[in-house]
């Protein structure tokens, strides 16, 4: 592991959060940025989505373009587009680059322009998009190419270790989309068939490593400090993409930068723990509103929970909460119990 070059941009690290749709909004981002993950990635967004989005009215909500605002806190940050057609991924990627949609939010730059091919969600693979593109290496090449010959961006691709069992295609797939025109590749070490269980494969991240010469970065699986140090060593992949690990602990970044750099951690008490998962929550309420982001913030805050004396019934309790109050007193029993211990 060593600097992570992307575009004009270098990573010391190459520590990067993962996309996860519905979990690692604006909030979730600057958190784990501000942590010690040294890039964020949005949550998928559909290219045909964005593109109908502005024929659509002036007035009607841009809901689509509200995914791709990037702020100071959550950069860098690459935008991740799904689609299956290249013509909408181009136009999606130009609107990107541009930062001239509807909707769109003056910010910082993308880092670059993502392409998802591992999402495994039968409505999305249904339309040939996500992990479907991995059955279909021309298509996902001329998707590349599309949306690389028309933006100045570097341009990513994410993608598994193939479809399923009988078709681990990685290995050929990763090298047919660095000669479109990849600038990176993120390998999640999983079929679209085993969705998320059984244990990732570090095999096909390495297999990917040897046979191309862009960065790799290695994903899945990655709970601990020392998952990530395995994948590096068995894999020798240039970064890591951390997803579920970061739930409710976006402290795994602190720990694994500091065995990164061989400086010494603290790991964060209840208190502190707690007093960022309501911090965390306050920040999703003030960007969504009061009703969206107190509905966001439940697993959440469930997630903080986890391992905490008492979890289990404070998250049945948090399911149910309605204001930061209630979060914050459901949680604050939670950090007096531990402290009585
Ligand atoms: C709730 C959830 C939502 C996800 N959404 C996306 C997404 O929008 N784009 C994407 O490329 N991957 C998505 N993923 C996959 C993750 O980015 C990652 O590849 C996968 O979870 C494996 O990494 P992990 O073992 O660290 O969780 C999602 C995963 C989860 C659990």
């Amino acid at each position: 592991m060593g600097n992570v070059k992307i575009g004009a941009l270098t990573l010391r690290h190459g520590l990067m959060l993962a996309p996860m749709a519905g979990v690692t909004d604006a909030s979730f981002r600057a958190i784990c940025r501000q942590a010690g993950a040294e890039y964020t990635v949005s949550e998928m967004i559909s290219a045909k989505a964005l593109c109908f989005e502005q024929k659509g009215r002036d007035s009607a909500p841009a809901k689509t373009a509200a995914l791709a605002t990037i702020r100071e806190a959550d950069a860098p940050m690459a935008i991740q587009l799904f689609g299956s057609e290249p013509d909408f991924m181009r136009e999606a990627a130009l609107l990107i680059e541009a930062g001239s949609y509807r909707g769109a939010v003056k910010g910082p730059a993308p880092a670059a322009i993502d392409i998802n091919m591992g999402c495994p969600v039968a409505k999305v693979v249904s339309n040939g998009e996500g992990s479907a593109l991995m059955r279909d290496p021309t298509r996902a090449a001329a998707i590349v190419s599309a949306v690389k010959s028309a933006v100045k961006l570097p341009v990513t691709v994410k993608i598994r270790a193939g479809w399923d069992e009988q078709h681990k295609n990685a290995v050929e797939f990763a090298k047919r989309m660095e000669e479109a025109g990849a600038d990176l590749i993120c390998v999640h070490g999983r079929t679209r068939q085993q969705f998320y269980a059984p244990k990732s494969d570090n095999g096909v991240i390495a297999a990917v490593k040897a046979a191309v010469s862009v960065p790799v970065i290695g994903n899945g699986d990655i709970f601990t400090p020392d998952d990530a140090l395995h994948m590096l060593s068995d894999t020798g992949c240039d970064g890591v993409m951390i997803a579920r690990g970061a739930l409710g602990n976006p402290f795994l970044f602190t720990a694994l930068t500091a065995r990164l750099q061989n400086t010494p951690y603290t790991p964060p008490t209840v208190r502190q723990r707690i007093e960022t998962a309501l911090a965390h929550a306050a920040d999703m309420i003030e960007k969504k509103g009061a009703r969206i982001g107190v509905a966001e913030a439940r697993k959440h805050m469930a997630w903080y929970c986890h391992g905490l004396r008492g979890a289990a019934a404070a998250r049945g309790a948090l399911m149910h909460a309605e204001s930061l109050i209630e979060f914050t007193n459901i949680l604050g029993a939670l950090v007096r119990d531990e402290e009585t211990l």
